[in-house]
């Protein structure tokens, strides 16, 4: 065998190490999403690269037809009045995240979780909108993780499937991120999903590896919106935990549903939080917006209560 064969077949043989689920032709084809992926391997570092698995990120195709048909706002769609109520909705909270438009920009403000008090007041409706709405900013891409474990609501909303993620990462040392990333036919929007159940949910979301996890998140791209779908406060303990963690909570309340004191309990519980904007949902007395959302009041040093005000009177 010449030397030449020999290098061709060792190659080949390295070639073979990658795992069948890496996608690399997929993420070849479709444009960059400012995610985890491993850049681009140079030919003549090929060799070297192919010691370890190239870890891409998998895209899904995101189908507008299903997401009209969940109530969500469509991309692109002239004349939504939802589109519209998420433009004012989601301005204070990258004000803060940036330090645009006077407002001071918060520590972590790109981490931004999005919770309740109690189920169904309509946290993944919200960090769906919020999601989609802020991915069509120029120079904003957004990352947009399933953070409630237990039941993950991503999938079913977005209309996609996922079965590794979150917790798949925290688990298993051979599985990191960009392997569980989706990127989407968004281009600016990617999606980390839940991952599979583990008994140990609430431990591992405070481990010290995912500390790490958020902050490799978000130390790795400047321009990168970190949006937490997250379970109800006061039924869970996961959303508590991650909270101490984020920049921004943004805290859902049902109009003329939820109880004043599951919203005081619930904000007793993000009392170590600088920024808590309070989204209310579902409200039917804003003249002209059928759908509600945008009263908002911050606590901490965001200045999101003027910005708030504003979008409550829009
Ligand atoms: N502003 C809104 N306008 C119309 N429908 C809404 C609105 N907010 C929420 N919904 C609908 O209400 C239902 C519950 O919303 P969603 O699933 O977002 O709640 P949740 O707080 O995430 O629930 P869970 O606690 O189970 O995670 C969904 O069918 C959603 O489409
Ligand atoms: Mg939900």
């Amino acid at each position: 065998m010449s030397i030449i064969e020999k290098a061709l077949d060792k190659r080949r043989s390295s070639q073979a190490k990658v795992p069948p689920d890496t996608n690399a032709n997929l993420a070849s084809a479709a444009p960059p999403a400012g995610d985890l992926r491993a850049p681009p391997v140079a030919p003549a570092a090929a060799q070297a690269a192919s010691e370890h698995p190239v870890r891409t990120s998998k895209q899904i195709n995101i189908d507008f037809g299903w997401l009209r048909r969940q109530g969500i706002m469509v991309p692109g769609e002239k004349r939504s009045s939802l589109a519209e109520q998420f433009r004012h909705i989601k301005r204070p909270v990258l004000n803060n995240a940036f330090g645009q438009q006077s407002a001071a920009r918060v520590p972590k403000g790109r981490m931004i979780m999005v919770t309740s008090s109690l189920p169904k007041e309509g946290k993944t409706f919200t960090s769906v909108n919020l999601a989609l709405s802020m991915a069509l900013e120029v120079d904003r891409t957004v990352l947009l993780v399933d953070a409630d474990v237990a039941r993950p609501a991503l999938p079913r909303t977005i209309g996609f499937e996922a079965d590794r993620g979150l917790m798949d990462v925290l688990t298993d040392p051979g599985i990191e991120i960009p392997d569980v990333l989706l990127r989407t036919n968004i281009p600016n929007l990617t999606i980390l999903p839940a991952g599979r159940f583990h008994a140990q949910s609430t431990e591992l979301l405070a481990s010290s590896a995912m500390v790490r996890l958020l902050e490799d998140l978000h130390n790795r791209y400047q321009d990168r919106i970190i949006l937490f779908d997250s379970p109800p406060l006061l039924v869970t303990s996961e959303s508590g935990v991650l909270a101490t963690q984020m920049g921004q909570v943004i805290m859902v309340v049902e109009a003329d549903n939820t109880p004043a004191s599951s919203v005081e309990r619930a904000m007793e519980q993000l009392e170590g939080c600088d920024v808590v904007l309070t989204l209310l949902n579902k409200s039917t007395s804003v003249p002209g917006q059928s759908y509600g959302g945008g009263y908002y009041y911050s606590q901490g040093p965001g200045s999101a209560k003027d910005e708030g005000a504003k979008a409550h009177e829009a």
